[in-house]
């Protein structure tokens, strides 16, 4: 785990955030972060990102032994044993699913629609389909932006609600204060990070940041 900015240490976030280091990340997250940079590259960039974070998340994904028969011999062998749910956040999430899906491939995706009111930054629900039972034993909530990290909160209670005991946060992008919030009101979730920024401006939105990532990924920004 990383500790740059001695954010951890500051906020007592020790165990539950994970800030990526890899140089891959730093020089895919700088090209995100340049304007000039389209929405289609805008999309590959999310989707490599995304695959670096789920790689990290997965790391203690429990297995059982299963065994294979080469053609030269048998080797003993593993797979994984736990029922996985993504949980793409809309609009913005949908842009980690499928890096995410290649990775694993058995993985449900359970989709949630919230969005910020523009004037107070409240997350909106308006869209939940989780059955009533049979919850999965892992959810991977996915949202490149964590920023008041209102949106991530909703679903986190929701997947709560739903009977989830392990969830994990994926985000590229988290603001300081938005993870402090998050994690000292849900402590026992791991939150995954490709960067933390320093500032949430008067809009709540995160600085330096990348902008609006729903818009940038599905090339709706405002013209003019
Ligand atoms: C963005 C982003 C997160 C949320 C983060 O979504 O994708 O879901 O804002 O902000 P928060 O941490 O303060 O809640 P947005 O509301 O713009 O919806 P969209 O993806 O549909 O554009
Ligand atoms: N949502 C975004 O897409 N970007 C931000 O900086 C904050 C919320």
């Amino acid at each position: 785990m990383s500790n740059e900015g001695g954010l951890i240490d500051q906020v007592g976030l020790c165990g539950s955030v994970v800030e990526l280091s890899h140089p891959l990340v730093k020089h895919h997250l700088t090209r995100l972060r340049d304007e000039a940079t389209p929405a289609a590259e805008f999309r590959l960039l999310i989707q490599r990102l995304a695959a670096f974070l789920s790689y990290e998340a997965t790391k203690d994904l429990a297995t059982r032994p299963a065994d294979v028969q080469t053609p030269l011999a048998n080797a003993a062998g593993d797979a994984i044993c736990e029922r996985i749910a993504l949980v793409p956040i809309l609009r913005a999430g949908l842009g980690m699913v499928d890096p995410i899906l290649n990775l694993i491939p058995q993985a449900e995706v359970w989709h949630l629609g919230i969005y910020r009111d523009e004037e107070t930054a409240m997350p909106v629900e308006y869209y939940s389909r989780f059955p009533p039972d049979r919850p999965p034993d892992v959810a991977l909530i996915l949202d490149p932006m964590l920023a008041t990290g209102g949106s991530v909160m909703a679903a986190l209670s929701a997947l709560r609600d739903w009977g989830v005991s392990t969830i994990k946060i994926l985000s590229v992008i988290a603001s300081r204060d938005g993870l402090t919030e998050v994690v000292s009101r849900f402590p026992s979730v791991q939150v995954f990070v490709c960067v933390i920024d320093p500032i949430l401006n008067e809009q709540k939105y995160i600085v330096p940041g990348l902008g609006d990532a729903g818009d940038r990924t599905f090339n709706t920004l405002p013209r003019g």
